[in-house]
C-alpha cells in the first residue's frame, strides 16, 4: 500500500497550484459576486487539460487517470468551488458516460468538443418530482421516424446555461420506473429546449443551475446512448463517478478553508497572544484537520478504485458522504475561528460556508449515499 502521489502527480499538483493561485483565487470572490465564470478562465483551463482530464489523447483529452481528475478538482475548489464543479459536472457526468457507454462515432463526435471546451457538458437527470427518487420521471420520449422526440422538464441541471452537450434521461413508459428510462445525447441548441431559469442560490453562485422545458425536441436516432432502456443503470454509473468528483470539491473547499483558519490563528492576537495559543482554537484545528485526511483517504481511495475495480460504488458513496460532511463541519468552524471576521465579506471563509452546502445535496443526498452504502453492506454474502 502507497499513501504517497506518484512523480506525475505532484507535478500537475504544483502546475494546477500555479494556476489556481494565478487565475483564479484572485478573481473567486468576483464569480461569487457576479454569479459568472469568465469564459476567459473556461478557456484557460482547457488549455491546461482540465475539461477532457482522463479521456484518451486521442479525443483530445489529457489521458491523465482519475486520481489527477480529482486533484485538480480538489486543487481548483480550494479557490472556487464554483468553477470546481463546473469541471466535475462536465467531465464526471457528461464527458464520462458518452466515454463509457457510447459507440465509437458517438466519441468521435462528441469528446473532442467537450475536451477542448468548445463545448460544455451537462447531465438532465433531476425534474421537479424526481430527486432523490431519480426513476420517478416524467420526461418521455416516443420514436418518430429516424428521431425520438422528448417532451418534459428538468431542473437543478449544473452547467446547463452553456447550452452545450447534455446527457438527457426520459422514459418510454412511466409504469415502467427505472426500466423505462433511456439516456440520450443532446446538443442543447437544438430546437424545443428551453431555459426556464437560472436559479439564484445560497452558494456555489458562479456556477448555472438551470430548468428546462424540452418540448418536441427531436433527438437523432444514432445519438440514443447505450442501448434502450439502460438510461437508468447509465445514470446510477455516471453518479458512482461523478460523486467522487463532488467528494474531491467538497474535500477542496474544506481544505480551502483549514488553510486560511490555520493562518489566521497564527496572526490574529486576542488576551496579548495568538489564538492559536488557546486550546479552544487548537482542538478544533486539529478535528478539523483529522475529518479532512480522513475524507482525503476515502476520496484519493475512491479515485483508485474506478480506475481498477468494476464496481466502485461503495468507495464513491462513502467518500461522498465523508467529505460533504467534512466541508460543512470545517467551513463552520473555519468561520467560528474568524470570528466576526468570518462573518463579513471581506474574508473568504464566508462565501466557503455557503458553498460547502450544497455537496451534502446534489449528486445524491447524504441520506441516498447511506441507502448506497447499506443496501451493498448488506447484500453481500
Ligand atoms: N450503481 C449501479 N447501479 C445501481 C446503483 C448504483 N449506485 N443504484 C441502483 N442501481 C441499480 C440497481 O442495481 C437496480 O438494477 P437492476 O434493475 O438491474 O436490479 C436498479 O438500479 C434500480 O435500483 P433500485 O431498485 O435500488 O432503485 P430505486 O428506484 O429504489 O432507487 C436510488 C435507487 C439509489 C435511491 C437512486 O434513485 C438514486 O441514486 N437516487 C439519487 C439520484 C441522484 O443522485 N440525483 C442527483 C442528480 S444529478 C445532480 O445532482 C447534478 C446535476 O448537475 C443536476
Amino acid at each position: 500500500m502507497d499513501f504517497l502521489l506518484n512523480e506525475e502527480q505532484l507535478i500537475l499538483q504544483d502546475s494546477v497550484r500555479q494556476f489556481v493561485n494565478e487565475r483564479v483565487k484572485p478573481i473567486a470572490s468576483t464569480i461569487d459576486a457576479e454569479h459568472k465564470i469568465p469564459d476567459e478562465l473556461i478557456r484557460q483551463m482547457a488549455d491546461m487539460g482540465f475539461l477532457g482530464s482522463y479521456l484518451p489523447e486521442k479525443y483530445q483529452g489529457a489521458g491523465l487517470d482519475i486520481l489527477s481528475y480529482v486533484i485538480i478538482i480538489e486543487e481548483i475548489s480550494k479557490a472556487c468551488a464554483s468553477t470546481g464543479v463546473l469541471i466535475s459536472g462536465h467531465t464526471s457526468l457528461a464527458c464520462d458516460p458518452i466515454y463509457r457507454f457510447g459507440t465509437d462515432r458517438q466519441k468521435e463526435k462528441w469528446l473532442p468538443h467537450l475536451a477542448t471546451g468548445r463545448k460544455i457538458g451537462c447531465f438532465l437527470l433531476t425534474e421537479p418530482d424526481a430527486g432523490s427518487d431519480a426513476a420517478n420521471l416524467s420526461t418521455t420520449y416516443k420514436r418518430d421516424g429516424e428521431y425520438f422526440i422528448i417532451n418534459g422538464s428538468k431542473n437543478f441541471i449544473t452547467n446547463g446555461a452553456f447550452l452545450g452537450t447534455g446527457i438527457v434521461f426520459a422514459s418510454s413508459d412511466r409504469n415502467l420506473r427505472h426500466k423505462g428510462i433511456s439516456a440520450f445525447i443532446v446538443d442543447l441548441e437544438s430546437p424545443g429546449v428551453v431555459i426556464l431559469k437560472n436559479e439564484s442560490k445560497m452558494g456555489i453562485r458562479g456556477s448555472y443551475t438551470t430548468a428546462f422545458a424540452l418540448d418536441e425536441v427531436r433527438v437523432p436516432v444514432e445519438n440514443l446512448l447505450g442501448e434502450e432502456h439502460q438510461g437508468f443503470k447509465i445514470s446510477m454509473e455516471t453518479l458512482n463517478g461523478g460523486r467522487i468528483g463532488i467528494a474531491a470539491q467538497a474535500l477542496g473547499i474544506g481544505e480551502g478553508a483549514f488553510e486560511r483558519s490555520l493562518q489566521y490563528a497564527k496572526e490574529r492576537k486576542q488576551f496579548g497572544k495568538p489564538i492559536g495559543d488557546l486550546q479552544a482554537i487548537q482542538f478544533k484545528l486539529a478535528d478539523m484537520h483529522t475529518r479532512l485526511e480522513q475524507s482525503k483517504m476515502l476520496t484519493y481511495r475512491a479515485a483508485w478504485a474506478k480506475d481498477h475495480l468494476p464496481n466502485y460504488a461503495m468507495e464513491s458513496a462513502m467518500c461522498k458522504v465523508s467529505a460533504s460532511e467534512a466541508a460543512t463541519f470545517v467551513t463552520k468552524e473555519a468561520l467560528q475561528i474568524h470570528g466576526g471576521y468570518g462573518f463579513i465579506t471581506d474574508y473568504e471563509v464566508e462565501r466557503m460556508f455557503r458553498d460547502a452546502k450544497i455537496t451534502e445535496i446534489y449528486e445524491g443526498t447524504s441520506e441516498i449515499q447511506r441507502i448506497v452504502i447499506s443496501k451493498m453492506l448488506l447484500q453481500s454474502k
